[in-house]
């Protein structure tokens, strides 16, 4: 068993409790909130205790791993911090905010022979997973082209002060809250990004860090990737790769809090148009088992260093493009 702390108790440290609740391989030994008081009902229903300090957590020999799910410019020194600890990260995306925060997070995590995971759960999706499969098979033929879309209503309701609208926490809009997950798929597909044309306006709500992203991103080994995210539409996810032999198209029917399964279309060169129907599965659960087994030493985390790296170059890189209007070169 890996017990475990959650870091922030706020929307998806909640989440990731309620989630875990029926986990054979992690126990939720704690919990760590600045001001405890407020989510006390929650800590009680749920059998956590709750307490105001880090440092605590990392000092404490009966947690193994922490889950952070705190504010985003915090995570770069929460993860070094608990890796001089001795102790796995699950870090929420994005992982930092820069490519060199996530270099220095990654390099104390390798010193200190742990286990680094990000939030990145969309890559644990059962339709995902059958459509990279089929990628490395070759069934798709040379991927020429990614198109993705990550949309959703739920910022609308949020007061105009909260960090997540603040452009020092969430750069570019819908980018760390939504894009980034399709950035990182496209990531798995083609790899390193190469440059970023992106864009952000304000066009349909009161959210002035933006809530239009419309981003074109190329990639070193060639290959695009044509990503937009919308925080003022209802919720859609759409994740396509074109290749040279053909096609596949996954489609959420519901935002992966809660998920309602996918519909994944395919279509090779010559045969007729295929569906299939997937049945909800958590990928949140199926992405926090992954750093189980990898902390237990059962298998390797499925997401390397360097690809959690290439997606916060490419992260910097939107960020740059959105604020300049610049085609900009990824580092
Ligand atoms: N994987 C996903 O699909 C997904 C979905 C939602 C949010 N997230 C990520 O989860 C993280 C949290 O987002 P959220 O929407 O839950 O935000 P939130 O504001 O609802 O929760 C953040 C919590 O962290 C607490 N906090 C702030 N600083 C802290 C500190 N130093 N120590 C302990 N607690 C601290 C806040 O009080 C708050 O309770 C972000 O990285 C976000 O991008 C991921």
């Amino acid at each position: 068993m890996v017990n475990v702390a959650v870091i922030g108790i706020g929307w998806w440290g909640q989440t990731i409790i309620d989630v875990l609740a029926t986990s054979a391989t992690l126990k939720v030994v704690k919990g760590v909130k600045r001001n405890p008081a407020s989510v006390s009902e929650f800590a009680a229903s749920r059998g956590v205790e709750v307490i105001s300090d880090y440092g605590t957590v990392l000092r404490d020999p009966n947690v193994h791993a922490v889950i952070l799910c705190t504010p985003h410019s915090q995570h770069t020194e929460q993860i070094i911090a608990a890796a001089r600890a001795g102790k796995h990260v699950f870090c929420e995306k994005p992982l930092t905010l820069t490519r060199a925060d996530a270099v220095r997070a990654a390099t104390e995590i390798e010193a200190a022979q742990r286990v680094l995971a990000v939030g990145h759960e969309r890559r644990f999706e059962p339709p995902i997973l059958e459509l990279m499969r089929a990628i490395r098979a070759g069934e798709l033929g040379t991927p020429l082209q990614v198109e993705g879309n990550f949309s959703q209503d739920k910022f609308l309701a949020m007061a105009a002060d909260n960090w997540r609208l603040s452009p020092a926490e969430a750069p570019a809009g819908p980018l760390t809250a939504t894009g980034i997950h399709v950035l990182d798929l496209a990531i798995g597909v083609f790899g390193e990004a190469e440059s970023v044309c992106a864009s952000v306006k304000q066009l349909g709500s009161h959210l002035r860090n933006g809530d239009t992203l419309a981003a074109l991103v190329a990639f070193k080994r060639g290959g695009h990737a044509l990503i937009t995210a919308i925080l003022a539409t209802p919720f859609d996810g759409r994740f396509a790769v074109y290749g040279s032999k053909g096609w596949i198209e996954v489609r959420d029917k519901a935002h992966p809090s809660a998920p309602q399964g996918w519909t994944l279309t395919k279509v090779l060169s010559g045969e007729r148009r295929s569906t299939t129907e997937f049945p909800p599965v958590s990928g949140v659960a199926a992405n926090l088992e992954a750093f189980a087994a990898a902390v237990e030493g059962r298998s390797p985390y499925p997401v390397s260093h360097a690809e959690m790296i290439a997606n916060i170059a490419a992260l910097e890189a939107v960020v740059e493009s959105a604020r300049t209007g610049a085609k900009v070169s990824v580092a």
